[in-house]
C-alpha cells in the first residue's frame, strides 16, 4: 500500500515554479539567464505598508486573529469593493485568506462534491484546474484561441454547461494572456448564466489595478446584478501593492459560501498572519497613487516587449490590455530546425530552446492549457527585457 495519497497523482508540480526552479538551478551553475517566468512585481512594497507592519509588531499585534480576518481589514476591504467596483459586500461577507490562491483554494473545497464540474477558459492560470482536481472535482476546459484575443465566448460557455456544473471561473485581466473582459463582454457572458442558475462565478480580479491605455476594469457583479448572489469576487494585495510575499488575499461573497470557507480555514491555516494583515489594512486604506504609476511603467514595458517579440521570426504577439503578461505564438518556430540539428516539435521544446540556447526562462503554452504559446512576464527591468527580446530574436532567427 503506497503511503502517498492517489490524489498527489491526480495533480501536477506547478509547471511556472518548475520553469523558475530550472531557471535558479542553470544560474546557480553559473549561467546568464534572463528569467521572465516569474508572476510577481519586480517593484518592491511601498515604505508606508512596511512601517505599517513594523507599527503592529510594536503594538503587540502578534497573536491569533478573528479566522477569516480582523475587523479593521474586512472594514477596509468593504470600503475597498464600494470605492472602486461599487459592491456593497459588509464584513460578514468578505473573508481573507492566506493569498487569493488560498482563498480560491477554500472555495473549491468548501462547495464541490465528488464530480462537480468547474469550467475554466483555456488558456488559465496553472492552479485552477489541479485545486478543482484536489477537491474532488472535474475542469472542464474551454478553448478560447487568440483570434478571439483568448476570451471566453457566450456560445463557448453556453455548450460547456451541464446540470453538473458548480462554477464558472472568470480571470480577467488574465494570467497568462493578459486578456481582460470589457463590460460588454461580461453582460454577454452574463446573460447565459443567468439562464443556468446552478452555475456561480469565481471571479479572479487579482490583476485588476494592472490595466492599459485606459481600459476601463469592471467585474462581473458589478455588470450584472442579478449575478451579486451566486458571485466569489476574489482580489489580493500581491500583484497591485507588490506584497506577493505577505500572503493575503480576499474576497466578497454570498454569506452562507463565506461561512463555509472560514469553516475550513478554521481547521486548516486558522488565521493569516496578524502582521500581514495590519499591512494590507494600510495598503487598502492608505495612498493609491503608486498604483497608477506603476502600471504606466508596466504599459511602457508591455509596448517594449510586444514591439520586439513582433521582430522575431515565427513570432506573433497581441497587445493585451491588462496584467504584465504576454501569451505571443509560437507557431512559425514549430518544424523549424535548431543549429544542432534538433527539430521544435511543441511549444515546450521552443522555450527550452530559449532557456538552453538564448539564456531566457519563459514558460511554455501547454503549462496553461493552450498551444503552440508561451508566456512571459514583463514584470522585470526595462534593460533586462530589451536583452531578452534581443535574445528571442536571434535565437528564432537561428532556426532553419
Ligand atoms: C490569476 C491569479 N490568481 C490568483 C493568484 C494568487 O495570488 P496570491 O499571491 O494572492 O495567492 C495569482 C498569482 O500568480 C494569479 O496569477
Amino acid at each position: 500500500m503506497a503511503f502517498i495519497a492517489d490524489r498527489i497523482d491526480r495533480i501536477k508540480p506547478s509547471p511556472t515554479v518548475a520553469a523558475g526552479q530550472k531557471a535558479r538551478e542553470l544560474r546557480a551553475e553559473g549561467r546568464d539567464i534572463i528569467s521572465l517566468d516569474a508572476g510577481e512585481p519586480d517593484f518592491d512594497t511601498p515604505d508606508s505598508i512596511k512601517e505599517a507592519a513594523i507599527a503592529a509588531i510594536r503594538a503587540g499585534q502578534t497573536k491569533y486573529t478573528a479566522v477569516d480576518g480582523t475587523p479593521a481589514l474586512k472594514e477596509a476591504i468593504s470600503a475597498k469593493f464600494k470605492r472602486e467596483n461599487d459592491l456593497d459586500y459588509s464584513p460578514a461577507q468578505i473573508t481573507v485568506g492566506v493569498g487569493g490562491k488560498h482563498v480560491l483554494f477554500n472555495a473549491l473545497m468548501a462547495t464541490l462534491n465528488s464530480g462537480d464540474e468547474v469550467i475554466v477558459p483555456a488558456p488559465y492560470w496553472v492552479s485552477y484546474p489541479d485545486m478543482a482536481i484536489l477537491a474532488d472535482g472535474i475542469p472542464v476546459f474551454v478553448e478560447c484561441p487568440a483570434e478571439k484575443n483568448f476570451k471566453l465566448q457566450p456560445e463557448d460557455l453556453e455548450r460547456a454547461i451541464t446540470p453538473r456544473t458548480k462554477w464558472l471561473v472568470l480571470n480577467s485581466p488574465s494570467n497568462p494572456t493578459g486578456a481582460a473582459y470589457t463590460r460588454a463582454e461580461l453582460k454577454a457572458l452574463a446573460e447565459v448564466l443567468l439562464r443556468h442558475p446552478q452555475v456561480y462565478v469565481l471571479n479572479d480580479d487579482m490583476y485588476e489595478h494592472l490595466v492599459y491605455d485606459g481600459f476601463a476594469f469592471t467585474t462581473i457583479a458589478q455588470v450584472e446584478p442579478a449575478l451579486y448572489d451566486r458571485t466569489l469576487t476574489v482580489n489580493g494585495v500581491s500583484k497591485s501593492y507588490a506584497m506577493t510575499g505577505w500572503r493575503i488575499g480576499y474576497a466578497g461573497g454570498p454569506e452562507t459560501l463565506i461561512k463555509a470557507i472560514a469553516k475550513i480555514q478554521s481547521q486548516s491555516t486558522t488565521n493569516p498572519s496578524s502582521i500581514s494583515q495590519a499591512a494590507a489594512v494600510a495598503a487598502l486604506n492608505g495612498p493609491q497613487d503608486f498604483i497608477a504609476e506603476r502600471a504606466a511603467v508596466f504599459q511602457g514595458r508591455r509596448d517594449l516587449v510586444v514591439g520586439m517579440l513582433n521582430q522575431a521570426q515565427g513570432i506573433a504577439c497581441h497587445r493585451p490590455e491588462g496584467a504584465f503578461y504576454v501569451f505571443p505564438s509560437c507557431a512559425g518556430t514549430i518544424g523549424r530546425k535548431t543549429p544542432d540539428g534538433r527539430i521544435i516539435e511543441t511549444d515546450q521544446d521552443f522555450a527550452s530552446y530559449l532557456l538552453m540556447e538564448a539564456g531566457v526562462s519563459v514558460v511554455f503554452g501547454a503549462a496553461f492549457g493552450l498551444s503552440p504559446f508561451f508566456r512571459i512576464s514583463y514584470a522585470t527591468s526595462t534593460e533586462l527585457l530589451e536583452e531578452a527580446c534581443r535574445r528571442i530574436q536571434r535565437a528564432c532567427g537561428s532556426l532553419v
